[in-house]
């Protein structure tokens, strides 16, 4: 029997109930409240605030805990492989040899875009950001497949939806980045696996052969996995809230893509690897960085620190700092903004500001520097952040649909004017 919250409001109080999550977490339902009290609560940036019950990715922001479907990610980023992880969050269990097998196949005959797609990414100047490119042109996807536009289609329908654009993704990201630099595409390669098709249509130019080294496609394919869901930040939940009001799975998933694309968010990755430059640019003066950080006058965050929930070390952060190592290493690439990182973030980790804030090192904070390893260009940064959290966004959107979740419409304290009447004011 679960244990019932009392709230007390004046001389009378409130009995309200409560749920506890797999994980121990307890939670209020307030479902009720208005009806009971004539009160809402109010909670900017939800930060305390539950949106819905999910069984895809669970994160203890105290002890730096993430898992999928039970999976931890430490394990997940050793042992699996992106199209695997995929497949966990998507269905909801690791996939057999056959399954794994049938649902690569599947993509790989997907990976093809239409011609068309040709001339929607000729109508953007060269100076397009990859990210509004993306998604334009996952928002697209609802002309070239009219069906897809009804969630409400059988779940083999919806599937297909879900296949279609999981394998298109990479030629769109590839194709946004050559649009950006002048060269014509690359066409998607199914005899290659998804992390190599990906680097091929990116890198390869037309009469010059082209080889994917596989430590960077092996690189690649775990920085997909360590951005692949996390539970219902700032992006995921767009995507649901989209999704809430029946909206196609490509026009939600194009909604959380713009959402990822701010600086506090997926944008970060983006943002650090400018403050890395601008520092070394400005003669490596880290002190001076920490300081504007720490400055309540001065706008500037330390990019690729802090989190909503992670109040320690972000598991991703741990696991992608070590491999940034070992992959410039491998590549016999030495970037001096790997140094400059490691400088800033161990100043921060014993600076009054940062430890009472419990401010760490987030995902952003190292993935640019494997990103640049790779050479991937900064722009596409980000670009990189939503192909991994593709798979997330439809897990999620999954759930949501397949729950039958209520359309998302938040109350407000209405704080403007009260009830005047009209004077005209304008000499008319
Ligand atoms: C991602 O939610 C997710 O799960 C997101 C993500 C995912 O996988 O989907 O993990 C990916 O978005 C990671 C975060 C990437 N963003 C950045 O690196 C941008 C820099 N960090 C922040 O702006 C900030 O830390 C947030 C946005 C990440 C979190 O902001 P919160 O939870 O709203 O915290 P806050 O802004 O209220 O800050 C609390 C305090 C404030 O100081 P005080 O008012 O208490 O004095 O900490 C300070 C802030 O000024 N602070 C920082 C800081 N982050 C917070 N000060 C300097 N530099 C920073 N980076």
């Amino acid at each position: 029997m679960s244990e019932i919250a009392e709230l007390k409001i004046g001389d009378k109080t409130y009995e309200l109930p409560t749920e506890v999550g797999s994980e121990k977490e307890l939670a209020i339902n307030v479902g009720k409240l208005r009806a009971q009290s004539g009160a809402i609560t109010i909670d900017p940036g939800f930060k305390n605030t539950g949106s819905t019950r999910s069984a895809i990715t669970f994160l203890d922001g105290e002890q730096g805990i993430l898992r999928h479907r039970g999976y931890s990610i430490e394990e997940l980023a050793e042992k699996s492989s992106f199209l695997e992880v995929s497949y966990l969050l998507i269905f909801g269990e690791l996939p057999t040899a056959t399954q794994l097998e049938e649902f690569q196949s599947e993509i790989a005959d997907h990976m093809l875009v239409h011609e068309d797609i040709k001339k929607i990414l000729d109508g953007f100047p060269a100076s397009a950001h990859p990210m509004g490119v993306l998604s334009s042109l996952v928002t697209s996807q609802t002309a070239f497949y009219p069906e897809s536009l009804d969630p409400n289609r059988s779940s083999k329908e919806v599937m297909l939806s879900i296949i279609r654009i999981i394998a298109k993704m990479p030629t769109f990201a590839a194709w946004a980045y050559k649009n950006e630099i002048g060269q014509p595409v690359i066409y998607p390669d199914s005899n290659l696996d998804y992390c190599s098709n990906f680097l091929k249509m990116m890198f390869a130019r037309p009469g010059m052969n082209y080889e994917v080294d596989p430590v960077v496609a092996k690189a690649l394919d775990t920085l997909l996995i360590l951005h692949a869901d996390h539970e219902q930040n700032c992006s995921t939940s767009t995507v649901r809230i989209v999704g809430s009001s029946q909206a196609s799975l490509y026009a939600s998933l194009s909604a959380g893509i713009n959402a990822l694309w701010g600086p506090l968010h997926g944008g970060a990755n983006q943002a650090v690897i400018e403050m890395l430059e601008a520092i070394k640019e400005d003669g490596g003066d880290t002190d001076k960085y920490l300081a504007k950080a720490k400055d309540k006058n001065d706008p500037f965050r330390l990019m690729g620190f802090g989190h909503r929930v992670y109040k320690n070390f972000d598991p991703r952060a741990r696991i992608i700092k070590k491999a940034a190592d070992e992959v410039l290493e491998k590549l016999g690439v030495n970037d001096p903004v790997l140094e400059i990182a490691k400088g800033l973030e161990e100043k921060a980790l014993n600076d009054e500001y940062f430890v009472q804030r419990s401010l760490y090192p987030n995902v952003d904070f190292y993935s640019g520097i494997i990103y640049r390893a790779l050479g991937i260009p900064t722009e596409m940064f980000t670009v990189m952040f939503a192909l991994g959290r593709l798979p997330g966004w439809i897990a999620q959107w999954k759930e949501m649909r397949e729950n039958g979740e209520p359309i998302g419409r938040p109350r407000q304290v209405y704080t403007g004017a009260t009830s005047r009447s009209y004077v005209d004011i304008s000499g008319r």
